[in-house]
């Protein structure tokens, strides 16, 4: 197997994560090929196409990624150097980054630990006169609680983005996540429930943001390349009203999303399979929490992620905990079975941590998420057998 694979853990028999493809994406992939246009073109038009419907977004913008997606957003609604917005002190770096790169201030917010999401209560405690936005982030496949979210935010008029890269697949009020705020941001990396190798999508419901979404996407073109190659006056170059980036995903890629869509129904069916057998599997073990899926809430499980609890979590004892969680997670690598932490607080990377003074006590239950959450494989493939295999070594590595 090539290296990259080997570091990336693929090579042990249980893998954290597994991309589903078939036939049907080996064929969707050579029509690009066959054409000639392999640049952002007809393929992607239609991946937005099924992916707008499926999610039942008016509009969706395919991009390279979801960080790519979640610039486009914050630049489209404006954001200003000293500006602030709110994010979760437990979610992916990029969350922070794009605010960030903006030169803007992300004003980090704690989570709930019981469901790994941002607390609403808190965030508006940090809502000042220099808060413009609000960027909370479904994770792990678990809508955040946008309603109240998106309320609260209209009350101090606010913007939200909604971060929804582990999004695919959550519904709050059977309305899918990214349909709720003002722009909604999804990632097609290989460990989302569909994956077109990198990738992500842009829903609006709003016409304008659209537009300028698609023109920001393309170096501030007001005319895509497709239009002008297969149109009249090709010849000539269009008007450039934004200083854009190229944030175009290609063709390869869009094809490879539509064979995705295609499937992704039966991908999400799959998932909640596996989230079933866990949940049956390891209710036996008091010393970890389960995922949360609270009333109304319909979870898309990107990850199967858990909380190790084998006593009440807290800042004194959470370094001792937490390497009784590494030593957990080394004893199932060394039987072939893959496990990761959830993700990570950016309030403990060296970038925010120094440049902001953070101080873990700020952040008490993101501290908690990231140094005691524990994914389990989660994939389509996953068998019963897999499955009991995961929670017996479980078991064994609790007991040695
Ligand atoms: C919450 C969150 N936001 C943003 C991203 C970035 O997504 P991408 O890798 O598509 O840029 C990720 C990646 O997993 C994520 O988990």
């Amino acid at each position: 197997m090539a290296p990259a694979a080997a570091e990336h853990g693929l090579t042990l028999a249980i893998p954290i994560s597994k991309p589903y493809f078939g036939p049907e994406e080996r064929e969707a992939i050579l029509a690009p090929l066959e054409s000639g246009w392999v640049v952002q073109g007809p393929f992607v038009a239609e991946f937005e196409r099924q992916f707008a419907a499926f999610t039942g977004s008016p509009f969706a913008a395919a991009t390279t990624s979801c960080t790519t997606a979640l610039h486009l957003a914050v630049a489209c609604l404006g954001l200003q150097p000293g500006d602030e917005v709110i994010v979760p002190a437990f979610t992916w770096v990029a969350t922070a980054n794009v605010v960030e790169h903006m030169g803007a201030t992300p004003v980090f917010c704690d989570i709930d630990l019981r469901t790994f999401n941002i607390d609403v209560m808190q965030m508006q405690s940090v809502i000042t006169a220099r808060t413009v936005g609000v960027i909370p982030v479904h994770l792990f496949g678990l809508c955040a609680p946008i309603d109240a979210i998106v309320a609260a935010a209209a009350r101090h008029g606010l913007w939200v983005v909604e971060d929804a890269a582990c999004g695919f697949g959550a519904t709050l009020g059977g309305r899918h996540a990214g349909t709720f705020g003002d722009i909604g941001c999804f990632s097609f990396h290989p460990r989302k429930a569909i994956t077109t190798g990198e990738g992500g999508m842009v829903t609006t419901r709003s016409a304008e943001a659209d537009r300028l979404v698609r023109c920001l996407r393309d170096h501030g073109a007001s005319r895509t390349d497709l239009a002008r190659h297969t149109g009249h006056a090709g010849y000539l170059l269009p008007e450039y009203d934004h200083a854009g980036y190229n944030y175009r995903m290609t063709d390869l890629q869009g094809a490879l999303g539509c064979a995705q869509m295609n499937r992704a129904a039966w991908l999400l069916e799959q998932r909640r399979r596996v989230a079933c057998v866990y949940d049956q599997l390891l209710a036996r073990f008091e010393w970890l929490e389960r995922p949360a899926t609270p009333a109304g809430y319909g979870h898309g499980y990107q990850s199967y992620a858990c909380l190790f609890s084998p006593e009440r979590p807290s800042l004194e004892n959470v370094e001792r905990l937490h390497a009784r969680r590494n030593q957990l997670m080394d004893r199932l690598e060394h039987r072939g079975i893959a496990t990761r932490q959830g993700t990570h607080a950016p309030v403990l990377t060296g970038y925010y941590a120094r440049k902001y003074g953070l101080r873990p006590e700020h952040f008490p239950s993101a501290i908690l998420a990231d140094r005691l959450s524990l994914s389990l494989p989660m994939y389509a493939q996953l068998t019963d057998s897999d499955l009991h295999q995961v929670c017996e070594a479980l078991g064994d590595a609790i007991d040695a």
